[in-house]
């Protein structure tokens, strides 16, 4: 009998692209505190949380405000990201998703979302996926980020199934890290030598192809 196995994926970066959006809301709100921040800043961002985020970007601008000013920023930032995400649809699914997603379903393999996002819920809402996904673990339910495993092990406690028989798909680093402390397979989105530490390596989400799914799978 074949072994029984489930996937997790992040949402950010291998689902939809919305590091676009949170890239224009940081750097609108880096603009409103008098220094640049760019897109390999915003690099610096992907997989991490929105409070963490905010503290690498005041330190990029060497700005040093209290905590009170900490939140107000955060509601700020999240508020005009939302108005991006509340126009998203199904069209920014990524290339590949729908096909491995399609799958995953006739192949009768369960899968989960792992996300870091507070915001992951809304989002799949949005692009008409938030009812294929077995189970969701997002930020509202996870103590530490990653490179811990914690979101990966909730996700795969939620779909019953041992850790080691599930395979993340990931564009971090940390996530790719955390995959592997869960004793995970991991297969990472982006660049090779970036993601080096992953057990398998596509440049983007195209070349899941069906071809791939089934080495994957057996
Ligand atoms: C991750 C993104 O998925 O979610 C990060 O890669 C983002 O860039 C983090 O900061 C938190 O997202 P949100 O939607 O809760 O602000
Ligand atoms: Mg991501």
């Amino acid at each position: 009998m074949k072994k029984e196995i489930a996937f997790i994926f992040d949402l950010d970066g291998v689902i939809v692209d919305t590091a676009k959006y949170h890239f224009l809301a940081w750097r609108n709100l880096a603009t409103s505190l008098g220094f640049e921040f760019t897109e390999e800043h915003n690099e610096l961002l992907k997989g991490v949380s929105r409070v963490r985020s905010l503290e690498i970007l005041l330190n990029i601008g060497k700005v040093t405000i209290s905590e009170e000013k900490k939140q107000e920023l955060l509601v700020l930032k999240n508020t005009e990201y939302l108005g991006y995400v509340n126009k998203m649809t199904a069209e920014e699914i990524l290339p590949g998703i729908n096909n491995l997603l399609n799958n995953l379903d006739s192949n009768n393999i369960k899968y989960a979302l792992g996300s870091a996002s507070k915001n992951a819920p809304l989002i799949l809402e949005k692009v008409g996926l938030l009812n294929r996904f077995a189970a969701i673990v997002d930020g509202n339910d996870v103590s530490k980020a990653k490179p811990d495993p914690e979101v990966f092990l909730i996700g795969a406690q939620k779909l019953n199934m041992k850790p080691e028989n599930c395979i993340v798909v990931e564009d971090a680093i940390a996530g790719v890290e955390a995959a592997n402390a869960a004793n995970m397979v991991s297969i990472g989105i982006g660049d090779a030598q970036l993601l080096s530490e992953a057990t398998y390596v596509l440049k983007d989400t195209s070349e899941f192809t069906t071809e791939f799914f089934m080495k994957i799978i057996n």
